[in-house]
């Protein structure tokens, strides 16, 4: 068997009804002033930032409690930087994320900028590591999809140059995730379904990528599984409590793969759509996924085989098959299966080719020649 390390630093509170417990054990460790970063209308909307902030305010040594709530769905650098002034004129001592994977990648950025003298910038695009510097991070996802929590990386847009990148480091592993899958019960069915899909697509790229391990595999099946039987479900039946416990928990424990095995060619791929087209990173990634697969199996065929039989239970023949049976998952789930179903047109795709950053060199199919390019316009 494969020699692996595997690193889970986060402390971690699952169920469904938990938050309130799970602050409440957590008291010596929430405290001082706190910033809370969240994405804003329906979490405030649905009383869930009221519900945090009055268990934060009822804790023994939480002095203060500040909300920040600009954060869009695909989190730019502008917003970070003002979250940041605002930790910092608070003296934020520990950052609450709360909200879908951007509320928490914008929170994880904000804790680094807090705690380090240097721009965001510098960790953006001078691939600095976030250090022990950064301030505790306590994420609380809202949404089956990210694995935001248990990952040590934060997506992030510069939407004055228009890239999509990362911020890395172990530092930004949150200390402790909390999550309660009651708060993706409200989720309507679009952010479930391109969620849910994020999840698919952790699970299948860790699973292929050459970073993957005996641990990382077991869950990458696992996930598959669940996805391909509880995400149909919700499609059907948004209030199925069960599907929706399922689909948080594999979201959650995609995060560990997402740092331990990291991902392939599709989600190196979705960043330079997404920060043109400002679609959501599930939308993207749909419209890629089975195109990938159709490269991607000339290198992976068995793994690729065996994902469609634990997501479809059919035995697959050929990779003809793999995408017309991914691509029939997808459709089923009202996602779309081609780039410009999402608006990316001819001329966009000659720019963002030479757009993708990122270590591409996880996945297989990256050996193969002009493999972005190959992808992006038979995407299309
Ligand atoms: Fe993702």
């Amino acid at each position: 068997m494969k020699a692996y390390r595997l690193n889970i630093p986060t402390k971690i509170y699952f169920g469904r009804n938990i938050l309130e417990e799970a602050l409440k054990e957590q008291q010596e460790f929430v405290r001082g002033t706190v910033l809370i970063v969240t994405s804003g209308r329906s979490l405030i909307r649905l009383g869930y930032l009221n519900g945090i902030q009055s268990i934060l305010q009822g804790m023994m040594h939480v002095k203060k409690v500040v909300v920040f709530s600009e954060v869009s769905a695909n989190p730019r650098l502008s917003e970070v930087k003002i979250g940041i002034n605002i930790g910092k004129k608070a003296h934020a001592d520990i950052i609450i994320g709360l909200g879908g994977g951007s509320a928490l990648d914008a929170a994880k950025a904000i804790a680094a900028g807090i705690g380090h003298d240097e721009n965001i910038e510098d960790f953006f695009y001078g691939h600095k590591e976030a250090t022990e510097k950064t301030l505790p991070i306590v994420a609380i996802p809202t949404t089956a999809g990210t694995g935001s929590e248990l990952s040590k990386a934060a997506i992030l847009t510069d939407d004055k140059r228009k890239v999509k990148g990362g911020i890395r480091g172990a530092a930004l592993y949150p200390a402790i995730a909390i999550v309660d899958s009651a708060f993706t019960e409200t989720v309507p069915k679009k952010i479930t379904m391109e969620t849910g899909f994020d999840v698919l697509a952790h699970a299948v790229e860790s699973y292929i990528s050459k970073a993957s391990t005996p641990y990382t595999e077991m869950q990458s099946e696992y996930v598959i599984h669940t996805v391909g039987t509880y995400l149909p479900r919700l499609a059907l039946n948004l209030g199925d409590i069960e599907a929706r416990e399922k689909m948080s928990f594999a979201s959650m424990i995609m995060g560990i793969n997402l740092g331990n095995a990291s991902t392939c060619l599709p989600h190196r791929l979705q960043y330079p759509i997404g920060a043109h087209t400002d679609t959501s990173h599930g939308l993207g990634l749909a419209a890629l996924f089975s195109t990938w697969m159709t490269y991607e199996y000339k290198y992976s065929r068995d793994k690729l085989n065996k994902v469609i039989k634990l997501l479809k239970n059919v035995d697959c023949r050929g990779y003809v098959e793999a995408m017309e049976l991914m691509s029939e998952f997808i459709r089923s789930l009202g996602l779309p299966v081609s780039l410009r179903e999402i608006g990316v047109t001819e001329s966009l795709i000659d720019r963002i080719v030479n757009e993708v950053t990122g270590n591409i060199q996880n996945d297989p199919a990256a050996q193969e020649k002009d493999i972005i390019d190959k992808i992006y316009r038979t995407a299309f």
